[in-house]
């Protein structure tokens, strides 16, 4: 029995070392320590021995599988050292490497959106203006014409701050606070774009991030009709788009608003997708805002940013431009 114990041994060794990655090993593992493996099976011919023999082959059987199931373990610890090396190559970023013929940094997809969105209503003739991320309850809902307790507070899933009075402080929702700012700080007639960071309970998915980007507008001057909203978003539609999108606009609610309306624009391929929401300033605003509905009248408007660069680059999960992955981020 000793030579087929030796052979089991040697060719077992063999096996176990000619093995390149874990999988191979784990294959290998069972066909020398298996149930069917060699050693096992030579165990049972002990029967058949008398006691010394027994003694000796027993021993001689569970040495050679001690040195099997050893071999075993130091493989796999040197292809687990290899898997991982090739791995962490695989996954390498030289966050110092310059490759001269290429561009090394670019703005992101956001901000270029941003920047887009900003230069487009310039060129219109439109001023920018910005508020605090972290806003007052009284602006973000009360000076806008949502009622005590209204649902649509709730609608807004708000982050509250502990500062001041519970309640009274927050994460805006949405950058509509900065046009009462604006109408608080400066004269009609006013033209101002506000491009921001608002913030929502939302648990990020392919569509929504608690974070995300928008862009309010608000015009207030004498005689401001309906008709300057609906041109004003179609002049905007071709200069963003190009000529052959067009826009149109849907009866919607918003209390900051009345009339109030969605904004939709249509592709050259005749598909529709809703960008924001618009309407007339509601007199209630204007007065918040300190300006006189007899004298000034006014739209307004607001939509996502993010959603234009998703829409834009063809991408359909929100959270990969948030991943910071240079790789992904680079191809844009
Ligand atoms: N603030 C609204 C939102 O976050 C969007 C909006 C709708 C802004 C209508 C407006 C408007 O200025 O007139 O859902």
């Amino acid at each position: 029995m000793g030579p087929e114990i030796d052979r089991a041994l040697t060719q077992g060794l063999e096996l176990i070392g000619a093995t390149a990655d874990l999988e191979a090993l784990a294959a290998a593992e069972t066909a020398v320590l298996g149930r069917r493996a060699p050693v096992v099976e030579l165990r049972r011919g002990l029967a058949a021995l008398d006691e010394d023999g027994r003694r000796v082959f027993g021993q001689a059987l569970n040495t050679a599988r001690q040195r099997l199931e050893s071999a075993v373990g130091e493989r796999r610890a040197e292809l687990g050292a290899v898997e991982r090396r090739r791995r962490l190559e695989a996954e390498r970023l030289d966050l110092t490497e310059v490759v001269p013929e290429r561009r090394v940094g670019r703005v992101h997809p956001f901000t270029a959106a941003w920047e887009r969105l900003e230069d487009v209503f310039l060129g219109m003739g439109f001023q920018v203006a910005e508020g605090p991320e972290i806003e007052t309850e009284a602006l973000n809902f009360g000076a806008l014409n949502f009622p005590e307790g209204h649902p649509a507070r709730e609608s807004f899933d708000t982050l509250w701050v502990e500062w001041g009075a519970p309640g009274s402080t927050l994460l805006r929702t949405h950058t509509s606070p900065v046009q009462v700012r604006t109408m608080l700080a400066q004269e009609p007639p006013i033209y101002v774009i506000c491009p921001g960071r608002v913030f929502r309970q939302d648990t990020p998915d392919a569509t929504h991030m608690p974070v995300f980007h928008q862009i309010e507008g608000l015009v207030i001057d004498r005689g401001i009709t309906m008709g300057d909203l609906a041109g004003t978003l179609e002049e905007f539609t071709k200069a963003f788009f190009g000529g052959s999108f067009t826009s149109r606009l849907r009866p919607s609610y918003f209390p900051f608003t009345e009339p109030s309306a969605e904004f939709d624009i249509q592709r050259p391929d005749g598909s529709w997708m809703e960008l924001g929401g618009c309407g007339m300033v509601h007199p209630n605003v204007l007065r918040a805002g300190g300006i006189d509905p007899e004298e000034w009248s006014g739209f307004a408007f607001g939509f996502g940013i993010d959603r234009f660069a998703l829409a834009r680059h063809g991408v359909d999960d929100l959270r990969e431009f948030w991943s910071g992955d240079i790789r992904f981020l680079s191809q844009f």
